[in-house]
This record gives structure tokens, sequence and C-alpha cells, in this order.
């Protein structure tokens, strides 16, 4: 059997130059040793006459360690279905199932079409075996196309038929495989994990969630090494669904790549990975199998809501904007300020840099501008180098003379009711975003480098009594504020606290 898929992943390593759609159709084929991690999740007691997906083909790599696994197990027979939309693959397809032909009786069907399509009208046309419920899947293995899928598209009318609303097509081929399947079917899948949260992919989790129950989880520590020849810089997951049964606890387990030399796993309360009261559905994945200092802390306990607090993008959008930029402050405008202005707890303004310093202040802008006060921002977009996700500042008021400031898109602002907050509350705020429990935490729900205000709205935080204590602190010794003092600052508020309640 090795010798067989080693042929299957010596013709993944040719046809990879020669694919002409590569980037457009997603054609990033999955390593041997991927192929077979995933095959090895399906459950042995339910192998017996498999009836199989593989939606988004490509050469059939997931199809064929599917196979191995199922002769491994000594099971004769297997129905395939096989979905690609590049003919160019057909005769690999074809290829590759030949190789099995003298372990196991294969019934397939390589079908050359767009999956969407094809799933979506077998869904919808009720004449159809699969709308009857005759011929779901048992089993599916699918490392789907990673693309986004236009609002206007053909794919997203066919979807919203299908009653499925998403963004992306990776999505898209989860969603309807799930609708593909049959009661107790198993799914494994290799997915971006930018799904786990944000506002996009919140109709997606409700989908999944609502209608399988979440076996495994598989992250790579790497985010370079899952797919070292092709340069997939994403970080990946690999997770196991069941159709229709009951949501038990939820297998974790991490690897730093490919090799799975140094696997490991633990088992972890389903509401550890989606907070029951959780309206957005994050999908946490910790792979230490430690709680976090935030999760450990019963009262850690708040929303910004419940804190009186507000979180939204910064409303200026730079290059709508354009004819209201300034480089430098100059009669008539005002501050706009970018994530370069904020340097730890200080404002560098005006700076000299790339963007403008400054906005023109009339009807246009005015709406988007908020009066002079304490305010605490996000950066949004924080570079691969940065040692922390979630990198905060505060805006203070003295640090600039004008009545109002804008706020460019690419921060996030914590107001209220588009006012500043208290002094104090701004600093803790600053002190607890900036600290290293923190980031252990939103690295388990945030799987990129992008921060949005609605992972800040879904986050937990101390009491208001805790953020002024902290952000007084901060005032106090703010030359001497560093990582390590935040963090053992924190903690020991955090530990005091516990003790007097
Ligand atoms: C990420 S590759 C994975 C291929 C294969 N499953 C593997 O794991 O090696 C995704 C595959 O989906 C195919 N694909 C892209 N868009 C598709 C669509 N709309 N319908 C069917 N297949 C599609 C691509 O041609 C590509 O072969």
């Amino acid at each position: 059997m090795t010798q067989i898929l080693e042929t299957v992943e010596k013709s993944r390593l040719t046809v990879n130059p020669l694919l002409k759609n590569k980037s457009e159709l997603g054609q990033f084929f999955t390593p041997l040793s991927i192929s077979k991690f995933m095959a090895s999740l399906f459950s042995k007691d339910k192998l017996n006459n498999p009836k199989v997906l593989d939606a988004g083909a490509g050469i059939g790599s997931l199809t064929s360690a599917f196979l191995a696994r199922l002769i491994s197990e000594n099971i004769g027979k297997a129905d395939l279905h096989l979905l690609e939309i590049d003919e160019m693959l057909e005769p690999y397809l074809s290829e590759t199932l030949a190789l099995f032909k003298d372990d196991i009786e294969i019934n397939s069907q390589i079908i050359i079409d767009d999956f969407i399509e094809w799933a979506a009208f077998s869904l919808l046309d009720k004449e159809s075996l699969l709308a009857k419920d005759k011929q779901r899947f048992t089993h599916a293995i699918l490392n789907p196309p990673y693309k986004k899928i236009k609002s206007n598209s053909n794919h997203r009318k066919l979807l919203r038929k299908a009653g499925i609303e998403t963004v992306n097509l990776y999505s898209a081929f989860v969603a309807l495989t799930v609708d593909l399947m049959s009661d107790g079917g198993e799914i494994v899948f290799i997915i971006p994990r930018s799904f786990c949260n944000g506002p996009y992919f919140r109709n997606f989790r409700q989908h999944l969630l609502n209608k399988t129950s979440i076996k495994h989880m598989h992250l790579f520590e790497s985010r370079d090494k899952a797919f070292k020849d092709d340069e997939v810089l994403q970080e990946n997951v690999i997770m196991k669904l069941e159709k229709g049964t009951a949501q038990e606890d939820v297998t974790i387990s991490i690897s730093t790549d490919d090799s799975f030399s140094d696997y490991k796993e633990y088992r972890y309360p389903f509401e550890k990975i989606v907070q029951p009261n959780d309206i957005e559905k994050f999908i946490h994945i910790n792979t230490t199998n430690e709680e976090t200092l935030i999760e450990k802390h019963p009262n850690v306990c708040y929303s910004l809501e419940e804190l009186n607090i507000e979180v939204s993008t910064g409303p200026v959008v730079d290059f709508r904007v354009k004819e209201n930029l300034r480089e430098m402050p100059e009669e008539g405008t005002v501050p706009l300020f970018y994530p370069n202005h904020f340097v730890g707890a200080s404002v560098e303004y005006p700076k000299v840099m790339k963007k403008p310093n400054a906005i023109i202040r009339n009807e246009k802008v005015e709406k988007w501008l908020y009066p002079n006060g304490h305010y605490v921002v996000v950066k949004r977009f924080s570079s691969k180098e940065e040692k922390r996700r979630i990198v905060a500042g505060v805006l203070t008021p003295e640090s600039v003379h004008d009545p109002v400031v804008g706020f460019e898109n690419g921060l996030n602002v914590l107001h209220y009711n588009k006012s500043g907050i208290s002094k104090e509350v701004a600093y803790g705020l600053y002190a607890y975003l900036n600290s290293t429990p923190v980031d252990k935490y939103f690295r388990i729900f945030n799987g990129h480098t992008q921060v949005n205000a609605t992972d800040l709205r879904t986050m937990k935080f101390p009491s208001r009594d805790i953020l002024i204590s902290l952000g007084k602190w901060v005032i106090k010794n703010k030359e001497n504020v560093g990582q390590v003092e935040i963090d053992s600052k924190l903690e020991e508020l955090l530990l005091s606290d516990r003790r007097n309640a």
C-alpha cells in the first residue's frame, strides 16, 4: 500500500508545475502525510460499505489515503464520488483509482463539474436521489479550494437557494457537504482557521453546530509548515464532524508540522470550545491543555457592553477622502490617527511617516470625528513579527490641542457613545489588552493576525474596579511599565480579587 500512496504522491508533485489555473482554482494538493492523518480520523467501526464524497478531488490524494485506510481495515468494497472542476485532472484521477484495482472493489464516479452547482442542484431537485435521502454519503474527505465568493455571483445565489449564506468557497464546500451526508456520516476536512471567529463566518459556524457534532480538531503549530512545498501561509485546521449526533467532549490535537512527530492530543468539554452564551459562536481551540489566566479567573466575565464601553472600527477610510488628507497639521485640519501614532502608552504626534497626520475638518468628514478625550485603540492588523496579536494604545486629550480627532480604519476604537472614557479605565484597558494572558486567550479563537471589533466585543474583561486599579497603577508608573510588569500586576490584581470574592 505504501508503494501505491508514494506513486500518488509523485504524481502530485509532477502535476503541480503543469497546473494552469493553480491560484484561480485553489489547486494546492494535500501532501501524503496530511492525507494519511486525515484518513486515520474516520471511526473504525463505521467503515463498512462506505459511500464516499471527495469534493474538489484534485488528483485524488485524499481518496487514495481513504482507500488505503479501508484496505488496512480489511474492507473489500467502496462507493466513490469524486467531484473536480478541472478537466485536465480527470486522467490523473482515473490513474489514481486504477492503482487500487487489485486491492479493493471500487464503484466510482468521477464527475467533472462545479461542486457548488452539482451539490446545490442535487439538494434542490426534489426528484434527485440525493434530495430523496436515498443516496447520501456516509463519509466525506475534502481539502476544498479557498476563494472569496462575490456577493452577486452565481455561486452566491445558488448557495442562498440551498439555504447557505457564506463568503468563501471553502466554507461553501463544507456546508454543502454537511447537507449531503446521511445521519451519523463522518466528514474530515482541512480548511483555513479563519472561520473560527469573525462575523463573516457566523452563519457557517451556526450551520456546522446545528447539523453536526465536532469530534476532533487538529492544528499545526507552525503556520508555514503544513504545506511546505506550496508555500501556503494560512493557519489551517483539520476537523472531523459527525452529522446529526449529540455533541460530546472534543479531541484537540497539535503537531509542529506535517511529520506529526510531536503529535499531542487532549480532550476538552465542548463548553470550552463554544461558550454556551456566545451568540457569535466563536470556536476556541486551546492546544496547550492548560487554561489561560483569563479562562481560569471566574471574575474575568464582563463584556465591553457590560462595562458600558463600545467598540467601533476607525470610521475614516483614508482613500475615500484623499482630498481631505494633509501630511502635517495646518490651518483648518484636525489630527487623523493611524496605528503608527501609538507607541506603547505614548502618542507620537505629529510624526514623519508615509501616512498623513491630519484631515481637513469639513461637512464631509464631521460625522466621523470624535471629541478629543481618552480613548483606547487596538491595531486591526498586526504584522507577523509582532510578538502579540493584540496591540493597544491610549489617546489622551493632552496629546493634541484640537477639539475633535479622527481615527483611521486600521484602528479599532474603544469609546463611550462616541466620546472618550475615563482616564483610569482607559489605561486599565490598555494594560489588560496588552497583557500576555489576553494574547494567549486571543490566539485560542483567532488564528490570523487581524483583530476585528467583533473579536473585542466577544472577549471577556475584568470588573471596572480591577480595570481602574490597573489604570491607576499604569498612570503612576508609566515610564516603567513593560510586558513583565503588566503581566505580574494583572495577575496580582486578579488573585487578590479572587481572595476578596
Ligand atoms: C485545495 S485543492 C485540493 C485537491 C485535493 N482534494 C487534494 O487534497 O489534494 C482544491 C481542488 O478543488 C478544485 N476546485 C476548485 N473549484 C472547484 C469547484 N467549483 N468545483 C469543483 N472543484 C473545484 C481545484 O481544481 C482543486 O483540484
